[in-house]
């Protein structure tokens, strides 16, 4: 059964740190399997769109996102290209709990990354989901939203 993981919290120095790539080895593990599991019930319980490895305390290269077609999970997700047109966006983050801030990001981006089976795949995201691919990607190289944001507010927990 999947568990729910604890979120580590801004300031930690884990969240600053850049992540290390994950073998093709590694993936293919149950260990790897397990861990995804883990991360897609503690994004969809704690309600995030996406979740950084470094965020339950792995430096590892692996982010899950909560996709319109149900949860992805890209393993060293690398973007490859970017669109000149770029959007600011309101994000948050599970990391750096009541505060929301504007972040302009990359409106079109391309990536490519290995699947939970370990097949390379490409894509191309637009919008929301290109957001937040550059979100949790940013979380692999120890940098958070509040980094980049502007106009930032922080909401008392009720
Ligand atoms: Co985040």
């Amino acid at each position: 059964m999947a568990k729910i993981l604890p979120i580590i919290k801004n300031p930690s120095p884990l969240l600053r740190e850049k992540s290390k790539e994950i073998s093709l080895k590694k993936i293919k593990t149950n260990e790897l399997k397990e861990l995804c599991a883990d991360m897609i019930k503690t994004m969809k319980e704690k309600d995030g769109v996406g979740l950084a490895a470094p965020q339950i305390g792995k430096n590892i290269r692996l982010i899950t996102i909560n996709t319109k077609d149900g949860p992805k999970v890209m393993i060293n997700p690398k973007i490859t290209g970017k669109s000149w047109a770029k959007e600011w966006n309101e994000e948050g983050c599970l990391s750096v709990p009541g505060v929301y801030g504007k972040v302009r990001r990359n409106k079109k981006i391309n990536c490519v990354y290995f699947d939970k089976k370990g097949q390379k795949t490409k894509i191309q995201a637009l919008g929301l989901l290109a957001f937040v691919i550059q979100h949790e990607t940013d979380h692999l190289d120890g940098i958070l939203f509040i980094d980049k944001a502007k106009e930032i507010k922080k909401i008392k927990a009720i």
